[in-house]
């Protein structure tokens, strides 16, 4: 008799070439870390996602669980596990999209920098399997600290000869969550109705609210404007002080990086119109990566926006970014290049 496991192989198989045959439309996108805080209620936002027909998860603990569990939801994408370091490029080859929330998280009193010692490696490890089995694939790399993640993403495909800065994308979409979220409440409106651009970074004082330019117009007092800007900048910090050593923000994140890699699939399937923040190789200011808003596309990140008009107040937080940025970036790319 066939094992429960040959069994769902083999109907996935059928279901995947249906699906090739029929040509209806789908994206295969792979998590890796999958069975971690983030990866798990990503994994199941992801199989709830009608753009994605194939999910693959990975994680080097506890993947076959995971995929077991989010397997058996009745939605359409066919799910596989995949378990191990040996299993990486199974995992990638064929993808359209790699969401990568793989590494340490934070615990109180740590910065997102002291989380580059372990992670660093790990990302590099992760994204020579990109570059080597799905080179044309859109990345959004999640694993902290971002700002120097994703330069060490950019060097590796460099070397591979691979690097392709519209399709490496810093996730920041929890800044923005986050920002809409917090504005909403002192405006007293719906979250849904508000748009925060928050550009530079994704840490500390990188992390810069444009909060003369949310949507629907609006203006703040000052004593609004450093609340605001003070709890967007600190609000993974509130999440890490709030779970008290048990991690960082997982649930709101995994919202943030569904909401984000929606948005890449729907570029990717040639929507119009499609604009979310984002971590970028950017000549917007002088550093080689910085966070705006982008327009996603067939390609990736098409068109990166200007910061527009900014107000005395976001020019003197945007010198402080930069100053921090330039010293995370190089940190990143000293890295790869040493
Ligand atoms: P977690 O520890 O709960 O999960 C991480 C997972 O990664 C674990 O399952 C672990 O087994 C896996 N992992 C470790 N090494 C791996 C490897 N080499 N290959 C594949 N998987 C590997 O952590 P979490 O709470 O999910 O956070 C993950 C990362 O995301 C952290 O670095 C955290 O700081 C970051 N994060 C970023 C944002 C953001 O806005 N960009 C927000 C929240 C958290
Ligand atoms: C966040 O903003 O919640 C993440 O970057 C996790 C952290 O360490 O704060």
């Amino acid at each position: 008799h066939p094992s429960n496991f040959q069994m769902e192989e083999g109907s996935n198989l059928r279901r995947a070439n249906c699906r090739a045959k029929g040509g209806a439309p789908g994206f295969k996108v792979a998590i890796l870390g999958a069975a971690g805080g983030i990866g798990q209620p990503l994994a199941l936002l992801m199989k709830m996602n009608p753009l994605v027909s194939v999910l693959h998860l990975y994680d080097v603990v506890n993947a076959p669980g995971v995929t077991a569990d989010v397997s058996h939801m009745d939605t359409g994408a066919v799910v596989r596990g995949f378990l191990g370091q040996p299993q990486l490029e199974s995992a990638l080859t064929g993808m359209d999209l790699v969401v990568i929330p793989a590494g340490v998280p934070r615990k109180p009193g740590m910065t997102r920098d002291d989380l580059f010692k372990i992670n660093a490696g790990i990302v590099r490890t992760l994204c020579e399997g990109i570059a080597k089995c799905c080179p044309n694939a859109i990345v959004n790399l999640i694993s902290n600290p971002v700002n120097s993640t994703v330069p060490i993403a950019a060097e590796v495909f460099k070397k591979a000869g691979t690097y392709d800065p519209k399709r490496l994308l810093g996730v920041t979409m929890l800044d923005v969550v986050r920002a809409n979220t917090f504005v909403a409440e002192v405006l007293g409106l719906d979250p849904r109705e508000v748009d925060v651009p928050v550009v530079g970074g994704h840490a500390g004082v990188t992390i810069l609210p444009l909060l003369s330019q949310v949507k629907p117009p609006c203006s703040f007092t000052t004593e609004e404007t450093e609340y605001l800007t003070n709890r967007i900048q600190n609000g993974g910090t509130e999440v890490v002080e709030a779970k008290a050593g048990a991690g960082s923000a997982t649930l709101s994140m995994a919202y943030a990086a569904a909401k984000f890699a929606d948005a890449c699939l729907r570029g990717l399937r040639g929507d119009a119109g499609i604009v979310e923040c984002s971590f970028v190789a950017s000549q917007v200011t002088e550093l080689p990566f910085f966070a705006s808003k982008v327009r996603l596309g067939r390609t990736g990140a098409e068109e990166i926006y200007q910061l527009g008009p900014l107000n005395e107040y976001e020019r003197v937080g945007l010198e402080k970014a930069k100053k921090e940025l330039e010293g995370s970036i190089q940190k990143g790319v000293s890295f790869i290049r040493k």
